[in-house]
C-alpha cells in the first residue's frame, strides 16, 4: 500500500495509473476505520482496478461546539486495517496541505443542506462539499463510495456532482450494523456500556414504524410522535430530530408517498447518533 501525504505526490501516482487506463475507486473517510468503511472498500475493489482511501478529519465540517478536537484518530491502526483490506493508496494530508494557502472557497448545495442534520449543524454540509470537491479534483476517481447511514450526505454529494459536472459515479451502500442492530459509526466509541444499550432505541424504533404501518396507521405525524415517546422513555436521551421525508428532495411529508425516508438524530448522553431507513408502503400492503 502506498501512503501519500502531499497533493502533488498523489496526483502524480494517479496520473501514471490513468495513463495505463486503470479505473480508480475512491473511499473518502475521516479515519477511525470500521466495518462500514471496509464495506465501501470491498465494493470499490470489486468495481475498480485501483482503490484509494483518504483519511482527513475535515475541520470545515465541524461546528464551533462540536467534537473536532476529540474526534477519534488512530493513524497507525487505520493504515494497518486499510492495508490488510487491500487498499492500494491512502491519501492522508495535513490540514495545511488541504487549506493552508489562505483558503477562501466554499461549495454549497442549497435547500438539501438546510434540512435534517443541516438544520441542527449549520455549515456542516458546506464543509463536506468543499472538502469533497477538493478531493475529487485531486483524485479524479471514476467512482466514489458512501455509506447510506449519512443518507443526506449521499443525496447532497450526488446533487453536487451532477450540478458541477464532476465525471464521477457516486455509489451509496447499505448501512452496516453491529449484531445487535446499532449502526456502526466512529462516534459509537464515545458511548458508555449503558448508553451503548440505550442507543439500540434508534434502530428499534424502525420496528415500531413497521408495526404501525401493518396496522394501517398512515399519518406521518402520529408515527413521529410514537417514536419520540418511545425514545424519550429511555434515560439519557434527547431527540434532535425525527423526520419523515421524500427520499430524493428530503422535503418533509405530511402524507405518505409510496417510498419515504425515516431519519433520526438522537443524543444518547452527549453523543449524537443518526440512523435512517427507507420504507416502502407496498411491503406493508398499504
Ligand atoms: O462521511 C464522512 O466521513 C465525511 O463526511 C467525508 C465524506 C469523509 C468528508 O469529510
Amino acid at each position: 500500500m502506498i501512503l501519500c501525504r502531499k497533493i502533488d505526490e498523489v496526483k502524480n501516482i494517479l496520473k501514471n495509473l490513468k495513463k495505463q487506463c486503470k479505473s480508480v475507486g475512491f473511499v473518502p473517510t475521516m479515519g477511525y476505520i470500521h466495518e462500514g468503511h471496509i464495506s465501501l472498500v470491498k465494493k470499490a475493489l470489486e468495481e475498480n482496478d485501483v482503490v484509494i482511501a483518504s483519511i482527513f478529519v475535515n475541520p470545515l465540517q465541524f461546528g464551533p461546539n462540536e467534537d473536532f478536537a476529540k474526534y477519534p484518530r488512530n493513524e497507525k491502526r487505520d493504515l494497518a486495517i486499510l492495508d490488510s483490506n487491500n487498499v492500494d493508496i491512502v491519501f492522508l494530508p495535513e490540514n495545511d496541505e488541504m487549506y493552508g494557502n489562505n483558503f477562501l472557497t466554499k461549495i454549497r448545495v442549497d435547500k438539501l443542506s438546510d434540512v435534517l442534520c443541516g438544520k441542527s449543524r449549520p455549515g456542516h454540509f458546506d464543509g463536506v462539499c468543499t472538502v469533497l470537491s477538493k478531493l475529487f479534483h485531486i483524485i479524479e476517481p471514476d467512482r466514489a463510495y458512501f455509506g447510506l447511514k449519512d443518507y443526506q450526505q449521499y443525496i447532497i454529494v450526488k446533487k453536487m456532482v451532477s450540478d458541477l459536472n464532476f465525471n464521477i459515479k457516486i455509489v451509496g451502500l447499505p448501512i452496516v450494523r453491529d449484531d445487535d442492530g446499532l449502526a456502526i459509526s466512529s462516534r459509537n466509541i464515545y458511548l458508555s456500556p449503558e448508553n451503548r444499550k440505550t442507543a439500540l432505541c434508534l434502530n428499534k424504533s424502525f420496528n415500531i414504524v413497521e408495526n404501525l404501518l401493518k396496522n394501517g396507521i398512515l399519518e406521518p405525524s402520529i408515527i413521529k410522535n410514537k417514536i419520540k415517546e418511545y425514545i424519550l422513555g429511555f434515560k439519557n436521551t434527547r431527540v434532535d430530530y425525527i423526520e419523515i421525508v421524500d427520499t430524493e428532495t428530503l422535503e418533509p411529508l405530511n402524507e405518505f408517498k409510496e417510498n419515504f425516508l425515516l431519519a433520526l438524530a438522537v443524543f444518547i448522553g452527549n453523543t449524537r447518533l443518526i440512523d435512517n431507513r427507507i420504507f416502502s408502503l407496498k411491503s406493508y400492503n398499504c
